[in-house]
């Protein structure tokens, strides 16, 4: 979910929503906004996305000087126009971003007291419980203390309180919060880009601490109550709201931008003079004592990371023990001091990304982060931060963040084996010769979209679909299916090639799309083998390959797609453009949200 809050000067209504614009990349299932209007608090909200709410409030306009906001990816709730935020009770109104864990025991406690809940959701037993302590003659300040050591779990929160016209509160616990400095003015944000249209004067809160606004003042408190100071930063976050260009949607968009933004990463990464990686920063990670290299993330980004691991085995002889967030951060994984760890996130806030860092960091690792956003959470905790040069990526699923992602972990994968003395100079400068070819390559695989878009569209009339790849192209494979489940709700799965026959054979007739990424390298011919057991039972083949390998194939595919032949090393980012057109074109023919596909948020604040 998206947080903000507003002291101003005007009205803030319209400037809430222009700030929830920039934060609907957290969810967007359901959109709310409260102000003060003669002392009293006054809300408007409405399910689906913030469109819904600006005509909401276009025919039920809303004023007040004082104001929080909220854009939601649902928890604990359906998400309807009852759950959505903010939430009230008596005197108080809370945005709330992540999840109160004891909300079912602070539900009794409230409802025993006499509070009536409305509403499903973990959130609204804050504002009782605040509204209680202030029943009971707390001031506002005095009910917040009090109130915030009770909650277990993540979150963010903005109160607003009925008659305070020149107050809101923040909360920190495990989910980001900003303050915003303006010109008589104050403001709450989950990030600097939520705050950006205001100003760019800004001070990130810390771990458990919470703050007290007025349009001239900022009181900050840590988790022991200790009023502390907190930096202020200028941020560089741009206030221009993206736009789509000449395409469609930003998807496309971003997909037609890897040329250009991966020439730009590389560069950043490859000194072209000396044919070598040159990582700054990668000194901290220590690669040529290192044991082994930890790599964690979600979702696309975890994908790049196993990519990576083939890489940093091969090019590094490097052990990469490598695993999703979500689980990495409970499984207990001993890690030391001589242990480095690598997190990549587009957003820099996954939470589940973040608490992993937290846990290696804690235990002594080095700490490097992959990030696109370079002023997030993530980036601000890691000791070494490596930016992907992606710019800004407004797609929900992600494109040209994976395959710079995959640009930044090549040349971390080179600059280890140079350091632990397993890749030779003459080797080196080979590879690098080859990712300089990167940009141009993925403009000749741009041209495949023509013919990608033709077979896509009897494949979105299927309600399933297998992507097989072997080596790096394995998780390629997964890449693609997953793309295809999020933007098509085509149920897809993705799988080394040759577990094939160790059960999703069986899967296989006449209706089953399976698309094959083989280019033609040294394991082609097993993955065509692969291919061909599928053709032996019936199964639509899409093989992707190469100039070679197109023309070594056989009969078996149904429909092929062209790449340039390239190396191995460049491959799997260049591979990954088929993958994405093909997700894409499907979902464009079988008209759903391709940017904001159905339940899905870009940035996952909550485990
Ligand atoms: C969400 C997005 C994915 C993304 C994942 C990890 O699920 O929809 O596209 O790969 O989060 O996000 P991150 O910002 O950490 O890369």
């Amino acid at each position: 979910c998206g947080i903000v809050g507003v002291l101003g000067r005007v009205e803030v209504a319209p400037r809430i929503v222009d700030s929830l614009k920039r934060l609907e990349y957290r969810g967007y299932d359901s959109a709310g906004v409260a102000t003060l209007v003669d002392g009293q608090l006054v809300r408007r909200r409405a399910e689906g996305k913030l469109r819904n709410l600006e005509s909401v409030l276009e025919n039920a306009p809303l004023a007040g000087s004082a104001g929080i906001g909220h854009t939601r990816w649902a928890t604990h709730g359906a998400p309807t126009v009852t759950n959505a935020h903010p939430h009230l009770a008596g005197s108080v109104a809370v945005v709330h971003n992540g999840i109160i864990e004891n909300y079912l025991d602070l539900r009794d406690e409230v409802s025993a007291a006499g509070a009536v809940l409305d509403t499903e959701t973990d959130t609204e037993v804050v504002a009782h419980l605040i509204n209680l302590a202030m029943a009971a003659g707390k001031s506002p300040r005095d009910a917040v203390a009090d109130v915030l050591p009770r909650l277990k779990g993540a979150f963010a929160l903005a109160l607003l309180f009925a008659g305070e016209d020149d107050l809101l509160i923040g909360a920190r616990k495990g989910s980001p919060l900003a303050i915003g400095h303006g010109e008589g003015e104050m403001f709450l944000g989950s990030d600097a880009i939520a705050l950006s249209p205001f100003t760019d004067r800004i001070t990130y809160l810390e771990e458990g601490d919470w703050a007290v606004l007025t349009r001239s003042s900022v009181d900050i408190f840590d988790r022991d109550n200790t009023q502390v100071a907190r930096p202020e930063a200028k941020s560089s976050v741009t206030s221009s709201l993206m736009d789509k260009g000449n395409y469609k949607h930003f998807m496309a968009k971003e997909i037609h931008e890897q040329p250009e933004v991966l020439g730009h990463t590389l560069s950043r990464y490859f000194d072209y003079t000396s044919n070598q990686a040159s990582v700054e920063g990668a000194d901290a990670l220590n690669f040529k004592d290192l044991n082994r290299l930890i790599i964690t993330a979600c979702g696309t980004a975890y994908l790049a990371g196993l990519v990576s691991k083939y890489w940093f085995e091969k090019y590094a002889r490097l052990p990469v023990e490598i695993d999703i967030a979500s689980e990495f951060r409970y499984r207990e994984t001993p890690v030391c001091d001589k242990d480095a760890a690598l997190f990549i996130s587009q957003s820099g806030e996954t939470a589940d990304t973040l608490a992993s860092l937290r846990y290696c960091k804690e235990h002594g690792a080095t700490i490097g982060a992959i990030v696109n956003v370079p002023e997030s959470t993530i980036a601000r905790e890691a000791d070494r931060v490596f930016p992907t040069i992606a710019g800004p990526e407004i797609g929900v699923a992600s494109t040209k963040a994976f395959t710079c992602q995959l640009a930044v972990l090549a040349a971390l994968a080179l600059q280890a084996g140079r350091e632990r003395g397993v890749l030779s100079e003459a080797r080196e400068k080979e590879l690098v010769a080859e990712l300089t070819e990167v940009p141009s390559l993925a403009l000749k695989a741009l041209a495949a979209e023509t013919d990608i878009e033709k077979l896509s569209q009897p494949l979105s009339k299927a309600q399933n679909a297998l992507y097989l790849g072997r080596a790096t192209n394995f998780p390629l494979a997964l890449e693609g299916a997953l793309k295809l489940k999020e933007l098509s709700y085509i149920h897809a799965e993705g799988y080394a090639a040759g577990e094939l026959k160790h059960g999703p054979i069986a899967l296989i007739d006449e209706n089953m799309p399976v698309f094959v990424i083989a280019p033609y390298d040294a394991i082609y011919e097993k993955t065509v083998s692969n291919m061909q057991e599928v053709a032996a039972r019936g199964g639509r083949i899409v093989l992707i390959t190469d100039e070679r390998g197109a023309a070594e194939c056989g009969n078996a595919a149904e429909n092929t797609v062209v790449l340039p032949n390239m190396t191995d090393i460049v491959a799997p980012i260049i591979y990954a453009l088929p993958v994405q057109m093909i997700a894409y074109h499907t979902a464009v023919f079988m008209g759903t949200d391709v940017d904001q596909p159905r339940n899905l948020a870009k940035s996952v604040t909550v485990e």
